[in-house]
């Protein structure tokens, strides 16, 4: 028999069956992340730095939970589940407090009514019709519809809904889409089904609308997220994408609203991802020197776009960087972008999101400045060089970046680790690509280069 939990157990002393169900509410979309940068010493200070996240991030490619590995790692300090329910309360975890002292949640409920005070808010610039109020909470609610597949499945500009009037996109029913991903079959493609891949937010599907191959994204509302953050969110990036259009950037074609969740269509991507053609998955050929440097130097306009219009992408990694027919790069997924007003303005947040592989110091600490998306970039020009993922629990050096470490230490040099699978490279332009690594990798944000001078740097890469 266990003993039961009270405020004065030990976070050490709660059974593994426990964790694993907080863990299944605090794992998903990276929840675990806030908890870690709101951990603090007796001193104030905060307990876990940029490493240990990334160390704990590293658990994730090794199958295993890294809120499970947080707690281990908080619990020897002897904190309590007293401790433990604070801090989700504070993060707005409330249903994994509720598994602990579902008294101290319904106590808090009274006292501050975050959860229902949020259903009555105005929604931000309301401009999209909105029918959930409801706070998902519990589990995902990536249900599956329960409404019937449409019998057309083909529509066009006269039977689809109206365009919406105030982006200009094409305002799609769920039920269309529905019935253009052959009902969100998420299956891989490989085995007959529409699933392109899935990230932090939802699941990408493959579509067919009126003879073109499209993308959409099916958003889900996980633990902790109101249907209405999300819904504010899907909003977010209709405007912003509204006004994002750059060859460098995925084309966002339309979205829908009406169904169970919101969805985004983009247009196609026949190459996937830069990760997943670097890594050659599916036995795909692998990308030549020449290709890559075109790659960066696109990426590289398209994060200049978005920073001369005083956006900041936030998750700039070699899975947002996506790759046409012709391997032209285009940068996608502006959802967690926020337009910063001026670039003088940092804004700090307490959300932390982006991958921990590609983030700055600062970024792990909440603060949010266009040289984070450069930091990012740095990471990113390694993934180009080496060929290698930015994680691999397998490898020495787990996070690519501390290659930078080694290389500096003179242990190791750039040519050391610049990719096999390609035959085209030459030692200068690989040395100029990883010099601009090295100085987009900088710990200090002042002494990062702005996307111009990176802009300028990479055009000293002579490309055929
Ligand atoms: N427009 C597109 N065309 C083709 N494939 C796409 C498209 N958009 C996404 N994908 C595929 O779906 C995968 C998942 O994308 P998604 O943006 O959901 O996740 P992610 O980029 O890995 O993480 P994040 O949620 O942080 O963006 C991508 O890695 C890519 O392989
Ligand atoms: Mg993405």
């Amino acid at each position: 028999m266990s003993t039961p939990v009270t405020m004065s157990t030990y976070v050490r002393c709660l059974s593994y069956g426990l964790m694993r169900q907080l863990a299944d509410f605090i794992d998903p979309q990276e929840g675990w992340k806030k908890l870690a940068v709101d951990i603090t010493n007796p001193t104030g200070e905060s307990r876990y730095n940029q490493m240990h996240i990334r160390r704990f991030e590293a658990f994730v490619q090794m199958g295993k939970s890294p809120t499970c590995e947080l707690l281990y790692d908080w619990g020897t300090t002897n904190c309590t589940v007293a401790d433990l329910v604070d801090l989700l309360i504070r993060n707005q975890f409330l249903a994994p407090a509720s598994l602990l002292l579902p008294e101290a949640v319904r106590m808090a409920q009274e006292v501050t009514l975050p959860l229902s005070s949020q259903e009555t808010l105005p929604i931000h610039e309301k401009q999209l019709p909105v029918q959930e109020k409801e706070v998902a909470s519990i589990k995902p609610v990536l249900a599956q519809s329960t409404e019937k597949q449409r019998s057309a499945p083909f529509f066009s500009q006269e039977n689809s809904s109206p365009q919406s009037s105030n982006t200009g996109f094409h305002n799609f029913s769920f039920r269309d889409l529905e019935s253009v991903t052959n009902n969100f079959d998420a299956r891989p493609e490989s085995a007959g089904g529409n699933k392109l891949g899935e990230g932090g937010f939802g699941i990408v599907f493959k579509g067919y609308i009126n003879g073109r191959n499209v993308a959409v994204k099916k958003l889900i509302a996980m633990v902790d997220v109101s249907v209405q953050d999300l819904k504010q969110q899907f909003d977010q990036e209709i405007k912003l994408m509204a006004k994002c259009q750059h060859e460098n950037l995925v084309e966002l074609l339309g979205f829908s609203s009406d169904g169970a969740q919101p969805c985004l269509v983009y247009e196609y991507m026949p190459n996937g991802s830069l990760l997943d053609r670097l890594a050659c998955l599916d036995d795909t050929p692998p990308i030549s020197w020449n290709t890559r440097c075109k790659i960066v130097q696109g990426t590289a306009n398209g994060i200049n776009f978005l920073h001369e219009n005083n956006h900041i992408h936030r998750d700039i990694k070699s899975a947002n960087i996506l790759l046409t027919d012709t391997y032209m790069p285009k940068i996608s997924d502006f959802g967690l972008a926020r337009a910063s007003v001026t670039f003088t303005r940092t804004i700090m947040t307490e959300r932390i999101v982006g991958t921990a592989a590609y983030m700055a110091p600062e970024a792990l600490r909440g603060e949010i400045t266009p040289k984070s998306d450069i930091f990012s970039f740095g990471v990113v020009l390694l993934e180009i060089i080496t060929g290698l993922p930015p994680v691999d629990e397998k490898r020495e050096l787990q996070l690519l970046l501390n290659i930078k470490d080694e290389i500096e230490d003179e242990e190791a040099t750039i040519e050391d680790y610049v990719d096999e699978k390609m035959s085209d490279w030459d030692a200068p332009s690989v040395h100029k690509m990883y010099s601009i690594a090295d100085r987009c990798l900088n710990e200090k944000k002042t002494r990062r280069p702005d996307i111009k001078m990176v802009q300028q740097h990479l055009q000293e890469i002579k490309i055929s």
